[in-house]
């Protein structure tokens, strides 16, 4: 007898993601912004190419659209009050570097505005023109063209999250304003067959 109680379909997706929470930045024609996502994946190994969930509505995916360009940011737990405060506004209505006091440095092949303090790490995106993002859905899919992470927490192309740099552990979104950030690392032990 299972002691599992049935999921709401619409509350399914959080049972499979609560991968990495992201930051999407994005600048056109003199104006910038940042949102959070915590719909992202890897779909591609080379060239390397990722998915993104950004909302038709938001004004992320208007200055994407309109530049081609998307900046993907990787917080640390120390940047969760930020993560959520860019998520739950409007870059519309106004500039959130400026209103969160978010410093930004400038991608070195795209120009687009990244952020380091309290991130772990940062890619600079190309969006792959793709007719069922302009039709239906709102996942963007890009072509990463340059990455960067803080070598305490990723080095030599793997993870090291231990007690010493736990600001910089990644976040990860369970709804309405909740997260966790990841634990010190485990390796996995062989099972006697
Ligand atoms: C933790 C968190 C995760 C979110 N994940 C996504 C997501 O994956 N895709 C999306 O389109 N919106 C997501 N949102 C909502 C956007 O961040 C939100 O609509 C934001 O206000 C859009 O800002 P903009 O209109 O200034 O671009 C998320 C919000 C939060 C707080």
């Amino acid at each position: 007898m299972s002691h599992f109680l049935p999921v709401r379909l619409e509350h399914a997706s959080r049972l499979i993601n609560h991968g990495p929470t992201v930051l999407v930045t994005s600048a056109h024609g003199g104006r910038r912004n940042v949102m959070a996502a915590a719909w992202s994946m890897p779909v591609e190994f080379t060239p390397p190419r990722i998915a993104i969930v950004i909302d038709k509505r938001t004004f992320t995916r208007e200055l994407a659209a309109a530049s081609g360009t998307f900046g993907v940011i990787v917080p640390g737990a120390a940047a969760m009050d930020m993560t959520y405060a860019v998520g739950t506004t409007d870059g519309r209505e106004l500039d959130k570097f400026n209103a969160f006091g978010i410093e930004t440095v400038e991608g070195p092949v795209l120009g687009l505005p990244l952020i380091e303090k309290h991130c772990a790490a940062w890619l600079e995106c190309k969006l792959i023109d793709e007719k069922h993002t302009e039709d239906a859905y709102d996942t963007c899919f890009a072509e990463v063209v340059a990455a960067a992470a803080d070598p305490s927490v990723f080095s030599e192309g793997h993870w090291h999250l231990d007690a010493s740099n736990e600001p910089l552990h990644t976040l990860h979104h369970l709804g309405a304003g909740n997260f966790v950030s990841a634990s010190a690392m485990k390796k996995a032990r062989a099972l006697p067959r």
